[in-house]
């Protein structure tokens, strides 16, 4: 089905929409001057080079180049059409858009049904905190207590407690008329043969926060060994455990002032850390740590500590976590605690500064792959055999040849076997990878601007610039006919919209062009902030033409070496046609009117 947005309502969504507050939720951005820089969500880069200028509405990575609007962004960052996009930003902004069309109304159920359940998540994590105050509550007060939670912290994490009966939020939910489809869909109750009743029974509630402070997800612990220790919310609209990290909207602000955050693998972990005054630290929620997660966190760290359980499975999971770090160029450090020990339990017994101790001896990833791999292995023939095989393969994913040959004198000075054993399997392994590795697509590549264009190319594009810039200087580009001299076709397209467009507005302008390339030149030409002063737009054009006279003449060169040849093999025909094109050539070079004068010559 064709879905029309008018131009009108797309201006009008465009307009209202908040580009910078748009692209936060997807990168962390930093305010330098009047724009905004963060790291480039569409490429891999290690400083920011993504820009977000606020009073244009633009943004553009000088990395890989993708510009655009908000639209284009979330098109992009979404994988969505033009429409959805467009949808999504007018039913944030409360926009209201022709409403006989089905995608936005569809686009408006989810917005609203995201907001309802984030209401429904707030209802009850009030109820939670509250119930926590009960004198029901008096046995999850006393665990709390036993594990050193104390009222102020257990108010600072909005600790909760969900009572023993089954229907206790079910009817704070009736008695509120929430809507009970939308409520099980937030996890919080379940549907069971048609009726419904609580999720968490008996359970000290912790509550998961987006980095906007939104209640998108609960854990619940029992206040036993009971099993399963956790019960979480399941994955909904709001809550996708990929992209959410347990205490962000709390370590933000303090890992980015630090530039250093520490990756737990519990709630508790995380609150531990916090009562001993190290207040950057996040947890996965019992889920892989996600290349998603990485991205999110250098958007405000330099570098990561990753601790978790020395056993079997924090290992396995720590390992897995470097090549995302590698991916993501992040320097990632491993914190390896005691035997049996987690953040929480190490802290209560050692305390704070052993945990400082012990990030300063944190090992780099190599290290730690290397440490964690003989650990699991052990040293027996079989064991190090095992051991020099995933190394070599971890080894053969390292770019950098100098780092590479270090490592394999580490391994083998270590392992006690020679250098050249190791090198050997690294170089098979790499071998390997050549043969099957096929070169990756980059998704963006029709963004990307032509790196190489060409003199007059570049030219061309500073004129749109200075035309988007100057709209004064149009009538003397009208005139000179400057448009009409533009090699580059996507650029003459710009050229001729720009002067077709009736209002004065840059970001009008930019508002009006749907073709995806357009608008990221555009974007592209407008990041850079140029005045144009009446002498300066002459300078320009009189520069354009010359270098255009020149390329003309140039050719003039091979038509005239072409007459030349035609005249000595007597062609008579082609050495017509290519007197008249030469004409033609003069004139142009001369700025007569092609068509006209070229008859009369001939
Ligand atoms: N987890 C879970 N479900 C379980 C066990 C664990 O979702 N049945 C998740 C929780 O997010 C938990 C994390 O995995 O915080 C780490 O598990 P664990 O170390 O066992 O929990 P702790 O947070 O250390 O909890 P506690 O100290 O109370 O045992
Ligand atoms: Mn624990």
């Amino acid at each position: 089905m064709a879905v029309f947005i008018s131009k009108n309502e797309i201006n009008k969504i465009k307009y209202s929409s908040d580009i910078v507050d748009v692209i936060s939720d997807y990168v962390i951005l930093k305010k330098s001057g009047n724009n905004y820089f963060g790291l480039c969500p569409f490429h891999t880069e290690k400083t920011p080079s993504f820009a977000v200028d606020p009073s244009k509405q633009i943004f553009h990575c000088y990395g890989c180049k993708t510009s655009g609007d908000v639209i284009s962004f979330l098109m992009q960052i979404e994988s969505i059409s033009f429409v959805d996009a467009a949808n999504k930003l007018s039913m944030r902004y409360g926009i209201i858009i022709s409403s006989d069309n089905k995608t936005h109304n569809k686009a408006k159920e989810e917005y609203s049904k995201k907001e309802k359940m984030l209401e429904i998540n707030k209802t009850a994590l009030s109820f939670y905190i509250e119930n926590l105050k009960e004198e029901r509550a008096v046995d999850a007060r006393k665990y709390l207590l036993n594990r050193n939670i104390n009222r102020e912290v257990s108010d600072e994490f909005s600790i909760g407690y969900a009572d023993s009966q089954w229907n206790s939020l079910l009817n704070l939910f009736k008695k509120k008329r929430i809507d009970l489809g939308l409520a099980e869909k937030t996890g919080l109750i379940i549907n069971k043969n048609g009726r419904f009743y609580d999720r968490f029974r008996n359970r000290i509630m912790f509550p998961v926060f987006n980095i906007r402070k939104e209640v998108i997800g609960f854990g619940g612990r029992v206040l036993d060994d009971s099993k399963p220790k956790y019960l979480n919310s399941p994955e909904s609209i709001l809550f996708d455990k990929k992209k959410t990290l347990y205490g962000i909207e709390k370590a933000k602000e303090c890992s980015r002032k630090a530039g250093e955050i520490f990756i737990v693998e519990g709630y508790t972990d995380v609150i531990s850390l916090f009562k001993h005054g190290i207040l950057n630290s996040v947890a996965t929620l019992g889920t892989a740590l996600s290349k998603e997660h990485v991205r999110l966190l250098k958007g405000f760290v330099k570098k990561i500590f990753l601790v978790y359980d020395s056993d079997a499975a924090g290992l396995s999971a720590a390992k897995k976590s470097i090549a995302i770090f590698n991916n993501e160029f992040v320097l990632a450090k491993f914190i390896v605690l005691k035997e049996g020990y987690d953040p929480d339990n190490f802290l209560e017994k050692f305390g704070v500064d052993s945990f400082y101790k012990a990030s300063t001896k944190a090992l780099d990833s190599f290290s730690f792959m290397m440490e964690s791999q003989i650990k699991i292995n052990g040293d027996s023939v079989e064991g190090k055999v095992a051991t020099i095989s995933e190394l070599a393969a971890y080894l053969s994913l390292i770019s950098d040849n100098l780092a590479r040959s270090l490592y394999v004198k580490k391994i083998a000075e270590k392992m006690e076997i020679s250098e050249r054993v190791v090198l050997d399997k690294v170089n098979k392994k790499l071998n390997d990878d050549l043969k099957y590795n096929k070169p990756v697509k980059n998704d963006f590549s029709l963004l990307q601007e032509k790196a190489n264009l060409t003199g007059m190319e570049k030219l061309e594009k500073k004129i749109i610039g200075m035309m988007l810039q100057n709209k004064k200087i149009l009538p003397e580009i009208i005139y000179r006919k400057v448009i009409e001299k533009f090699q580059n076709k996507e650029l003459k397209d710009l050229g001729k919209k720009i002067i077709n467009f009736k209002s004065d507005d840059v970001n009008d302008f930019l508002l009006n062009i749907s073709d995806l390339k357009q608008k990221s030149i555009i974007a592209a030409i407008l990041i850079y902030d140029e005045n144009w002063s009446e002498k300066n737009c002459f300078k320009l054009i009189n520069q354009f033409e010359a270098s255009h006279n020149i390329k003309s003449i140039r050719n003039s060169n091979d038509l005239l070496k072409q007459i030349k040849t035609a005249e000595s093999k007597k062609d008579h025909k082609l050495l017509l046609k290519l007197l008249g094109d030469w004409q033609i050539q003069v004139n142009k070079t001369a700025g007569i009117n092609v068509e006209s004068a070229g008859d009369k010559f001939i």
